[in-house]
C-alpha cells in the first residue's frame, strides 16, 4: 500500500491538465481503480485483518480524493486568466461583511439619493462656529450643554452632530439645495447599553422656495418605510433644537411601541441668515438620524456596545449569505 501511495503521488506530480487529472482519478479511485479493487478484495481477508487493512485503505482513498480536489482547483485557477469569459467562482470562505451600521446607513442614503439628495461629506474635527454659533447656538446658549463637547487643544472640537454639514454646504452652494451626509459624531458620554462616546448620524436637509413641514414628513416617511416596511407609522412630537423652528422628534411605531428615532424641523431663519440665504425668499427643513438607533430597532440589538466590540459571532450574522 505504501508503494501504491508513493506511485500515486509521483503520477500526480506529472499531471498538467484537468483531463489528465480525471484519468488519474479513475485509475486509482474510479469504478475499476486500483484502490477500489483492493477495497473489493477486503472480503476475502480474515475479520481482524479486514478491519485493519480496510481502515488504512479507506484513509488512503479519502486522502487521494482530497488531494485531487485541491489539484483541480489549482489547475482551474491557472487556466482562468487565459479565458476571461469563464464565469467567476463564488468564494464564500474568508469573505467579509458590511458592518450593520454601514448596511443601515447605505439603505437610508440610497433612499435619499433616489429622492435627489446630493450625498456629501464633512470633517470630524470642526470649528466652534460651524458646530454651534452659525447653527444659532451662541456662546452663552444653554443648548451647548445639551451636547457634551470634546474640545481639542487648538480650540476646535470633535463635531457633536452632523448639523455643521448644513452650514458648510449652504456656505458653498446657493439654493435650491438638497443634500445629506453620513458620519461619526462625538460626545463626552460614558459607554452604557444605549450610549457611546462615538456614534453615527445621517443629516439631511433641503432649501427651496416652498418647503413645508409636509415635504419633511413625506421624506422621513419614505426612509422609515424603506427600513421598517410599508406598515411602519411615524409620529411627530414637538421638541426643541436651536437650529430648527418648529422642532420635532419622530417616533416610529414598531412591534407594538412608539420608539423615538430622530430629530428634525424647519431650518431656523437665523441659520439661513448666517450663511447668507434670505429667509424671506427661502425656507428649508433638516433632520438628523441616529444610525445606531435605527440599526438597534431594525435588528433587535439590545446593547449599543455590540457595534464596536467587533465580536465575529455578532458580525457574521450580517454576512451577505445571511441576507434575505
Ligand atoms: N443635530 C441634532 C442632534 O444631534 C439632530 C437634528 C438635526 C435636529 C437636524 C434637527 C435638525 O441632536
Amino acid at each position: 500500500m505504501e508503494d501504491l501511495k508513493k506511485e500515486f503521488y509521483e503520477r500526480l506530480s506529472a499531471v498538467k491538465t484537468v483531463a489528465e487529472l480525471d484519468a488519474l482519478k479513475a485509475e486509482y479511485i474510479g469504478k475499476k481503480g486500483k484502490i477500489t479493487q483492493q477495497l473489493k478484495r477486503l472480503k476475502d481477508l480474515p475479520p481482524e485483518e479486514r478491519r485493519r487493512v480496510g481502515s488504512v485503505l479507506n484513509a488512503l482513498k479519502k486522502e487521494i480524493e482530497a488531494v485531487i480536489r485541491e489539484r483541480r482547483e489549482d489547475l482551474l485557477d491557472r487556466i482562468k486568466p487565459s479565458d476571461p469569459t469563464l464565469p467567476g467562482r463564488l468564494r464564500r470562505k474568508g469573505v467579509g461583511a458590511l458592518h450593520p451600521i454601514r448596511i443601515v446607513a447605505n439603505e437610508i442614503l440610497k433612499v435619499l439619493e433616489n429622492m435627489g439628495f446630493e450625498i456629501g461629506e464633512g470633517p470630524e474635527v470642526e470649528t466652534d462656529e460651524n458646530n454651534f454659533t452659525l447653527l444659532n447656538i451662541p456662546q452663552w446658549h444653554p443648548a451647548r450643554d445639551m451636547q457634551q463637547s470634546l474640545y481639542l487643544n487648538n480650540g476646535m472640537l470633535l463635531r457633536t452632530h452632523t448639523s455643521p454639514f448644513q452650514i458648510r454646504y449652504m456656505k458653498s452652494h446657493r439654493p435650491p439645495l438638497k443634500a445629506a451626509t453620513f458620519g461619526k459624531v462625538f460626545r463626552a458620554d460614558d459607554f452604557d447599553a444605549t450610549h457611546s462616546p462615538v456614534f453615527h448620524q445621517i443629516e439631511g436637509f433641503a432649501v427651496d422656495r416652498d418647503i413645508s413641514i409636509g415635504s419633511l414628513k413625506w421624506t422621513l416617511e419614505q426612509i422609515v418605510k424603506a427600513l421598517f416596511g410599508e406598515d411602519a407609522r411615524v409620529k411627530f412630537v414637538p421638541s426643541y433644537f436651536p437650529f430648527t423652528e418648529p422642532s420635532m422628534e419622530v417616533s416610529v411605531w414598531y412591534r407594538g411601541e412608539w420608539l423615538e428615532m430622530l430629530g428634525c424641523g424647519m431650518i431656523h431663519p437665523n441659520v439661513l441668515k448666517n450663511v447668507g440665504i434670505d429667509p424671506d425668499e427661502w425656507s428649508g427643513y433638516a433632520f438628523g438620524i441616529g444610525v445606531e438607533r435605527f440599526a438597534m430597532v431594525k435588528y433587535g440589538i439590545e446593547d449599543i456596545r455590540h457595534f464596536y466590540e467587533n465580536d465575529v459571532r455578532f458580525l457574521r450574522q450580517f454576512r451577505y449569505e445571511n441576507w434575505v
